[in-house]
């Protein structure tokens, strides 16, 4: 049934992860099959990023790149997808005379249609957003290989417009999914033998903040808890504005809420905070933390931070190194500052040297070494449980993810693969640990 090959190339975040997961099942019923080598492809694909800067002219380089296969006389039909393709639209048709699709993000159900027509020599662009009661009913479910972990869509898009952020322009409007079509999903998956679910949006704690029928976050997790096969529950990402009350109480009394949260804050002073219009303020963004750890001492934090967003000055950046002494994050994201265009924040005159910005997050990376460090070795000596979710590192090894959601690499035999087992941690590696089965 396959008679097409198709190659994909994905960039940015989890969404795009999946919507290409997605665009493999649908163009399966086309007859395509996912391959890793461009040149023998029928069809390339490039699921773009758009959130930090070189995103149009990363996606022109590479598409350069690919296009040398294009040469041999074989059609090849060239597709670009995500948000870059959002942000530029019938543009990028326009000025690559070789590209044959444009799909937008919210454009993917249209994708079989696009490319049967462009098997006929059709070139097209489709980049308008839908309204969110068509979009109800599009909400990616994913079919694909069977495997442990899986990762759900409960919310997409973004309405808060952090003033840097060019999400809320790529993805549109937020919106929340029907908790009945989640929870379907879910039941299927744990029929399946999915083990852990990780519930996926751009600001998951916000679901069901604008619907009338639906349930909060805190109480989606908890229906999703009694499903029976799941085992571990997480999600990402959250914004901590709307990380309730209710929604830490959750790390107290679900127990298969996995024990580490995403708290992504971006700065430690508050007129950046204020200038980046996040809509909290650095001593809120600590409540929450000391009230995550004392709900679950044992909780483990990862975060994001931008560096040199402008007029931040050094004493804001000692700030910023301040909150990461107080939270103590076991890893974080960190970026420079990139002005988007469109957004508020491109507005803004930002005259802070290149190589001031680079040499803070030279010295925030520096610290967050030592924290990952020191907070992974306190890990040495004590028990995981641990989802064994395939072959480890190195020969005779097995490995998969404990509470906290890291690497465990241990020696075992694969028929454990599937099972959650207990694991005594041996070493600390920067991104990973070793252990021995109890
Ligand atoms: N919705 C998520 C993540 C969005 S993008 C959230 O709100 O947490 C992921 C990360 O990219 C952001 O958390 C931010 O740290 C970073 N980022 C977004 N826009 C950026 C920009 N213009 N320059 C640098 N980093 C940016
Ligand atoms: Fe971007 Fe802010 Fe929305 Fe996250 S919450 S996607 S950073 S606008
Ligand atoms: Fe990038 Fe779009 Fe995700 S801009 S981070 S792929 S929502």
């Amino acid at each position: 049934m396959f008679d097409k090959l198709l190659y994909i190339e994905t960039f940015g975040c989890q969404m795009n992860v999946n919507d290409s997961e997605r665009i493999v099942s649908m163009l399966a019923e086309l007859g395509y099959a996912p391959t890793n080598e461009a040149s023998a492809a029928d069809m390339i694909l490039l699921n773009t990023c758009s959130v930090r800067g070189g995103a149009e002219e990363k996606v022109y380089r590479r598409l350069a790149n690919l296009r040398i296969y294009k040469r041999d006389g074989k059609k090849q039909i060239i597709a670009v997808g995500g948000c870059v393709a959002q942000q530029e639209g019938e543009e990028l048709l326009r000025k690559l005379p070789y590209l044959d699709l444009v799909i937008g993000t919210h454009n993917l159900h249209l994708l079989p249609d696009m490319v049967r027509g462009a098997e006929r020599g059709e070139r097209r662009s489709e980049t308008t957003f839908i309204d969110n009661e068509q979009r109800l009913d599009l909400f990616p479910s994913i079919k694909g290989e069977s495997r442990l972990s899986r990762f759900v869509t409960v919310m997409q898009g973004c309405d808060n417009f952090c003033s840097y952020c060019i999400v809320p322009y790529v993805r549109g409007r937020e919106i929340s999914r029907r908790s009945a079509d989640i929870l379907k999903e879910i039941t299927q998956l744990a029929e399946e033998g999915v083990k852990e679910v990780i519930l996926l949006g751009q600001n998951v704690n916000s679901y069901g903040l604008n619907t009338e029928h639906e349930p909060s976050f805190p109480e989606l997790i908890r229906l999703v808890a009694k499903i029976d096969g799941i085992e571990r529950i997480r999600f990402t990402t959250s914004h901590p504005k709307d990380m309730s009350d209710e929604l830490i109480a959750c790390f107290a009394d679900v127990p298969k809420l996995s024990g580490q949260i995403h708290l992504p804050a971006q700065s430690g002073s508050d007129s950046v905070l204020k200038a980046m219009k996040r809509g909290y303020s650095r001593s809120s963004y600590l409540e929450k933390i000391h009230k995550l750890k004392a709900i679950r001492p044992d909780i483990v934090i990862t975060g994001d931070i931008i560096v040199g967003f402008p007029g931040e000055s050094d004493e804001d950046f000692e700030q910023t190194l301040s909150l990461m002494e107080e939270v103590r994050y076991i890893d974080i994201f960190s970026f420079v500052y990139s002005p988007r265009p469109g957004t508020k924040a491109a507005e803004l005159s930002d005259d802070l040297p290149k190589a001031v910005k680079m040499a803070r997050l030279d010295r925030l990376m520096e610290l967050q070494r030592h924290h990952t460090r020191d907070i992974s070795k306190a890990y040495v000596g004590t028990v995981m449980s641990v989802l064994v979710e395939g072959e480890g590192r190195l020969p005779g090894q097995i490995s998969g993810k404990g509470e906290i959601g890291r690497i465990v690499n241990f020696p075992g035999d694969t028929s454990l693969i599937g099972t959650f087992v207990d694991v005594k941690i041996t070493k600390a590696y920067p991104n990973s640990f070793l252990g021995e089965l109890l």
